[in-house]
């Protein structure tokens, strides 16, 4: 009731005209004042041809249509609503002329709907679009999508590796064969836009998209962004191209989105001009000779300017200088960092160059507030023109305006090309490719199929953990293997070459064999993580805490040799499971065929090698945790192996003890966690509150407060004191306080939750609970979550989240919470937590009005 009350007020704050952008500003300090030393001199960038000459025919027909179009209808060319938030009735009302599917925007909202419903939903989007019976024109509307390691969103799509393990593989014909099938497969549930390739080059590992870039060397990115785009779309000029077998591309994110401080993700670029030129812009060069259609603008600042609003570089350099002639779209809610600007009202962006603005959840003020920046002159008509302009054109390009509905048209519906033969063999030719041998002590690789083969690791037989982020849901998290029925996890490959081979294999995730095996083949590595959610604060793994080390030893000390095989989005310290490994594989995100790893690490049935070894790094190997930004190319370069190191089967493997300090201080790595088996992490405290408003911070595992109201007790979980028991007796609260507050708009933006992993084993007595946030003084929001607790299964470990969306619109300020979670509830309760932390993964959720 508060919470709805709460919406509604936030609602009505929303801007619709110019005049409520300064407060906003108010609102998101994302942005800081430009550093003079982002000056841009588009005159020493370089030009591009672009190769579409002046069509007059399609001139003449945007001239047309442009002089019948109203106001209302040119602005619904720009702005972009995702499917989680707008209806085809929505784009038959406002003539929305594209809409999008984010990573965690699904039709019926589940992650696993069929491809028949994304299809439906596709024909029901173009079939509003082309709808004129409440007057307007018909004008194709477009839908884009993360195709971004093949049709990724899509349950049964073929999974490529991702973009890391590409670069391994230098190889620009099979890029160009994994782009035309990306596109095979997207048109087939009706998708004619997808938002790839991702030309970033990565400098800083510690970046949570470092995986989506192909290389932190601007050359290799150069040599395979041209074709990428050219497999996509066909070949400018032929016949095939943007025709019913391809799709359009975007190339993201222009510019510097590699090249952040820190490697904080929609962090600052500031690296000179002369850099961002040459290092970051590199791959768009290629692309727009290729004549890729769109180009995605950025996150990133660049000396505290965020791209979204960067005029120089938008219009000045891409657009002018390098000839780019097709539309520059925004990211998920990018024109709301610019300063001045908000997620509903942004004409700064447009002003800057923007020609389409992704305004997921928030189009429909966007769409209002630009049509008044229109009538107001504070967007020129001339520049909405151009904007429209540059979208009609694309479509015509495309040839949409003759197309029949998406299900109608060459690969629509054809479903038994989403993970068919011959796709999945491609892809599985590039992740043998793609994997790069470190290791090979006494030759212990090839193995021999005929022996006792133990496969162990919790990345063996994980689909979820072997495709990435951006695999059915946004961070990639929340699969289970019935979601993947075309593909093969590495265990399944393995198992089935050596069953075939007359040997035996077994698997045991935590290596308790049953048969004393002759070898063992240890996969393991990242989970799963998307955008920021994969920034890290230096490049231990895990921290330094994942089991996986105690395994490899515990099968050494076994006498069993291991071969060990990393799955990961980026290069990672790991020099004491390397060294306890005989054999060590980086296999990158290798998607949905597993079987590429036994074609290369067994030999056939006649001993003879399958296929060797053929990747080599296109990432810097660390020496040392610290060393995140260590790129070939510069001074003091002291990687442990280098850029383009990859041994094969010819090499000798052998590698002296490499040094077990990690550089950094184990204990100060962060996970972004708040709470972690029963204790606040680095920069939080616990504090109990009794019912008489008395606080205590708690550093024991047990506490009362004075009153008696609130009792914690440490109780054991599958780890010994992994989780805090909280009785109430009276009123009070358990609250989680940060030393210094936690920015967490980025989270906000992108549909995060705050999940609590907990165990209700009564519930109180009256039943009113509440979860609280804090942001300073006189800021908190307070959503009541009795009901939903009382829905969670009793006695029950489980994960509840609440979107931060909520708590925003329940009146937090997200960008300083210092307090950024609490529990209080009543007499009777019994609640256990163990973990608290902005994730995307929970089982249930709090019900909330998020706007
Ligand atoms: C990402 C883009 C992506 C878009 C749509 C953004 O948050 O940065 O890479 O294309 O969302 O899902
Ligand atoms: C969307 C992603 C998007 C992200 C932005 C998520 O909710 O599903 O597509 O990239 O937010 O941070």
């Amino acid at each position: 009731m508060l919470a709805a009350a709460l919406a509604l007020a936030a609602c009505e704050r929303a801007p619709a005209g110019a005049g409520a952008a300064a407060d906003a500003a108010a609102e998101q300090p994302a942005e800081r004042v430009p550093g003079a030393s982002g000056a841009i001199d588009p005159a020493t960038w370089p030009e591009v041809q672009w190769p579409f000459p002046t069509d007059a025919e399609a001139e003449r027909r945007v001239d047309e249509l442009l002089a019948s179009m109203t106001v209302e209808e040119k602005v619904g060319q720009i702005v972009q609503g995702d499917i989680a938030s707008i209806t085809p009735e929505d784009v038959r009302k406002y003539r929305l002329g594209s809409v999008l599917a984010g990573g965690g925007s699904d039709p019926g909202g589940r992650y696993n709907a069929a491809p028949e419903e994304w299809l439906a939903l596709a024909d029901a989007f173009w079939e509003a679009s082309m709808d004129t019976s409440g007057g307007g024109k018909a004008i194709p509307l477009i839908w884009g999508i993360d195709a971004m390691h093949g049709q990724s969103n899509i349950v049964g799509a073929t999974l490529f590796p991702h973009n890391i393990g590409l670069g391994a593989t230098r190889n620009p014909d099979l890029l160009h064969e994994i782009a035309r099938i990306t596109a095979i497969e997207t048109r087939t549930t009706g998708m004619e836009w997808t938002f790839a390739p991702t030309v970033a080059v990565p400098q800083d590992d510690r970046w949570g998209r470092t995986y989506e870039g192909y290389s932190e060397d601007p050359g290799l990115v150069a040599s395979f962004a041209g074709v990428f785009v050219e497999g996509l779309q066909g070949k400018p000029g032929s016949d095939e191209f943007l025709d019913d077998r391809h799709v359009m591309s975007s190339v993201k994110h222009f510019l510097g989105d590699g090249g952040t401080s820190g490697g904080k993700d929609q962090g600052d670029t500031e690296v000179s001009e002369a850099v961002l030129r040459d290092v970051h812009a590199a791959g768009y060069v290629p692309a727009i000779a290729a004549g890729a259609q769109a180009v995605m603008a950025s996150y990133n600042s660049f000396h505290g300017r965020k791209m979204h609003g960067h005029g120089p570089l938008l219009t000045d350099v891409l657009k002018e200088r390098m000839n780019f002639g097709g539309f520059v779209v925004g990211d998920w809610n990018g024109h709301g960092q610019v300063r001045g600007c908000s997620n509903t009202d942004c004409a700064q962006t447009f002003n800057a160059g923007l020609d389409m603005a992704m305004a997921p959840d928030s189009w429909k003020g966007m769409y209002e507030s630009t049509l008044a920046h229109v009538r107001a002159g504070t967007l020129p008509m001339e520049r909405l023109d151009d904007a429209v302009r540059r979208i009609l054109r694309v479509k015509l390009r495309m040839g949409l305006f003759e197309k029949p509905k998406p299900s109608a048209r060459a690969l629509g519906g054809r479903f038994e090309l989403l993970g068919a033969a011959e796709h999945r063999a491609v892809a599985r030719r590039a992740v043998r490719e793609s994997l790069v041998l470190l290791k090979n002590q006494g030759g212990i690789l090839p193995l021999s199929p005929d022996t006792k083969l133990l496969v162990a690791g919790d990345g063996a037989d994980n689909l979820g953990k072997q495709a990435g982020g951006w695999t059915l849901t946004w961070q990639g998290d929340g699969t289970t293997r019935e979601d993947f029925p075309n593909a093969d996890s590495i265990w399944d490959g393995l198992r089935e070459q050596v069953e075939a081979a007359g040997g035996s294999a077994e698997l045991a995730v935590d290596g308790g064999y049953r048969t004393r095996p002759d070898v063992a083949v240890v996969v393991f590595g990242e989970e799963p993580y998307a955008e920021f959610q994969g920034d890290l604060p230096d490049l231990m793994f895990e921290g330094g805490r994942s089991g996986d080390l105690e395994l490899i030893r515990k099968l050494k000390d076994d006498g069993i040799p291991v071969v060990a095989v990393f799955l990961s989005g980026r290069p990672l310290w790991l020099n004491r499971e390397i060294n306890a490994a005989d054999a060590f594989v980086a296999a990158w995100l290798p998607g949905s065929e597993g079987g590429g790893v036994a074609d290369v690490l067994l030999r056939d049935a006649e001993g003879d090698v399958q296929h060797d070894f053929k990747g080599k790094l296109s990432f810097s190997w660390p020496r040392r945790a610290d060393q995140f930004a260590n790129n070939h190319g510069q001074e003091n370069y002291d990687p442990l192996f280098a850029f383009g190191y990859g041994l094969t089967y010819g090499d000798d493997g052998d590698l002296a003890p490499l040094s077990e300090e990690p550089g950094v201080d184990p204990q100060s790595t962060r996970s972004n966690s708040w709470f972690e088996r029963g204790v606040a992490t680095t920069g939080l405290t616990l504090r109990l509150v009794g019912g008489d408003g008395d606080a205590m911070d708690v550093v024991h595992p047990a506490a009362k407060t004075a009153d008696g109201s609130l009792e914690m007790t440490a109780i054991n979980t599958e780890v010994q004191e992994g989780a805090r028991a909280f009785a109430w007796s009276g009123g009070g609260a358990v609250q989680l306080r940060s030393n210094s507050p936690l920015d967490l708009e980025r989270e906000t933006n992108g549909d995060v939750f705050v999940v609590a992993t907990l165990r209700v084993d009564a519930l109180p007595t009256d039943g009113e609970a509440a979860l609280i946030v804090g942001c300073g003084e006189d800021c908190s929001a307070e959503l009541p979550i009795g009901d939903a607790l009382a829905q969670l299964p009793q006695g029950e470990w489980t994960r509840l989240g609440v979107q931060l969306k909520c708590l925003r619109a329940a009146g937090a300020d997200v960008a300083r919470l210092d307090m950024p979670f609490a529990l209080r509830t009543g007499a009777g309760a019994r609640i256990a937590l163990s973990r608290i932390a902005p994730s995307t993964d929970f089982e249930h959720k709090v019900d909330c009005a998020t706007q």
